[in-house]
């Protein structure tokens, strides 16, 4: 079973990066995580990141076919990136929405996602540890299927 962890534009530079929203740690510290988490669960992850919604679309057009199922931290392409959903939509894979923040307690632009009516479902504002719930919910749908 394997599962692809993307993350979408100015998440890697988490650390540095308003750290009283997003906290002190890094992408790689995060990806480590959810690794230790996906071996516990015996399931493999990929972890792709990118500044560029075309990029994501080209990866996840690629590895989608090969994959059963995504987590995803779009960034702020969550609120306005239609080619994005598109493109998960085309993979007919189940995928959780995941946000570090609490995107409903933060500007109104934030409170809008164009991915969250074709997604299993959103995590927000419990940081790091929304994706390692994201793949764990992910794992016992499709053992369970
Ligand atoms: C975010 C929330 C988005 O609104 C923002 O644009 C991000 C990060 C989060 O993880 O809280 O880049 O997705």
């Amino acid at each position: 079973m394997k599962f692809l962890i993307i993350n979408g534009p100015n998440l890697n530079n988490l650390g540095k990066r308003d750290p009283a929203i997003y906290g002190a740690d890094t992408l790689s510290d995060l990806q480590e995580r959810i690794e230790k988490r996906a071996n516990d669960l015996d399931v493999d992850v990929e972890f792709f990141q990118s500044n560029h919604e075309g990029a994501i679309v080209d990866y996840i057009q690629a590895s989608a076919p090969s994959s059963d199922g995504i987590v995803i931290n779009a960034g702020a392409l969550t609120h306005y990136g239609l080619s994005l959903r598109d493109a998960l939509a085309d993979t007919e894979l189940p995928f959780v929405e995941v946000h570090l923040s609490n995107v409903h307690a933060r500007e109104d632009f934030r409170h809008q996602s164009i991915i969250a009516s074709i997604s299993k479902g959103q995590i927000v504002g419990i940081g790091w540890q929304g994706y390692t719930f994201a793949l764990e919910y992910l794992a016992k749908l499709l053992k369970d299927n």
